[in-house]
C-alpha cells in the first residue's frame, strides 16, 4: 500500500480510450492485412486491460503472448535496470509481431524488450503503446502506434497501478498527494 494517501483525478475517461482502440486497431490491421499470424506481445503486467480490448478489435489471425519485465516495485520512480520475470512462450523467429505496452516511460524497458526480441529475428516488429510521456524519455525508443501522448504525471487505471492498486479503474486518471 502507498504511504500517504492520495487522490485520482480522471485524464482520460472509458469512452475515450474505447474509441482510441478502435483508431488504433484499424491501423495495425491496415498495416498486417495479410499476415499469416500476427503474435501479439502484452507486457505485464500494465498492459493487460488494453491488450484485451486492442486483440479483440482486430481482424486477423492472432495469437498471444507475455513477456514480464521488473517493475518499479512500489515507487513511482522507474528502475533503470530491467530484468525479464517472464518470457515468451511461443517461437517469433519469420513472425510478424506486435508488442503492446501500457506507457513509454524513460524507455529503458521498451528498448531492452525490443532488443531481445529482435535478437530472435521476427519478420516484423512493431509496438503500440497506450501512453507516451516524452518528456521523460531517457533512450532514444519509439512505439509504432500510441494512443495518448500525456505530460509528465503519474497515472492509474485500464490495467496501470500504483503499488498493485487502481488496475481495475475503467478510466485513467492521475495521481496526487490528498490534501
Ligand atoms: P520505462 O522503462 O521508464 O519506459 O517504464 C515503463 C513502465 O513503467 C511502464 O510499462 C509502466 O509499467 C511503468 N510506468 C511508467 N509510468 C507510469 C505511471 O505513470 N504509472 C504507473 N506505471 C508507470
Amino acid at each position: 500500500m502507498p504511504e500517504r494517501p492520495y487522490v485520482i483525478d480522471e485524464m482520460i475517461s472509458a469512452k475515450t480510450i474505447a474509441a482510441r482502440v478502435e483508431a488504433l486497431a484499424q491501423e495495425i490491421e491496415t498495416c498486417f492485412a495479410g499476415t499469416d499470424k500476427l503474435v501479439v506481445v502484452g507486457l505485464l503486467r500494465g498492459s493487460f486491460v488494453f491488450i484485451a480490448d486492442l486483440v479483440r478489435e482486430l481482424d486477423l489471425p492472432v495469437e498471444v503472448d507475455f513477456i514480464e519485465t521488473s517493475s518499479y516495485g512500489n515507487a513511482m520512480e522507474s528502475s533503470r535496470e530491467v530484468r525479464i520475470l517472464k518470457d515468451l512462450r511461443g517461437e517469433i523467429e519469420g513472425r510478424d509481431v506486435l508488442v503492446v505496452e501500457d506507457i513509454v516511460d524513460t524507455g529503458h524497458t521498451l528498448a531492452h524488450v525490443l532488443h531481445l526480441l529482435e535478437g530472435r529475428k521476427p519478420r516484423r516488429l512493431k509496438v503500440c503503446a497506450l501512453l507516451d510521456k516524452p518528456a521523460r524519455r531517457e533512450v532514444e525508443v519509439a512505439a509504432d502506434w500510441v494512443g495518448f501522448e500525456i505530460p509528465d504525471e503519474f497515472v492509474v487505471g485500464y490495467g496501470i497501478d500504483y503499488a498493485q492498486r487502481n488496475r481495475n479503474l475503467p478510466h485513467i486518471g492521475k495521481v496526487r498527494a490528498a490534501e
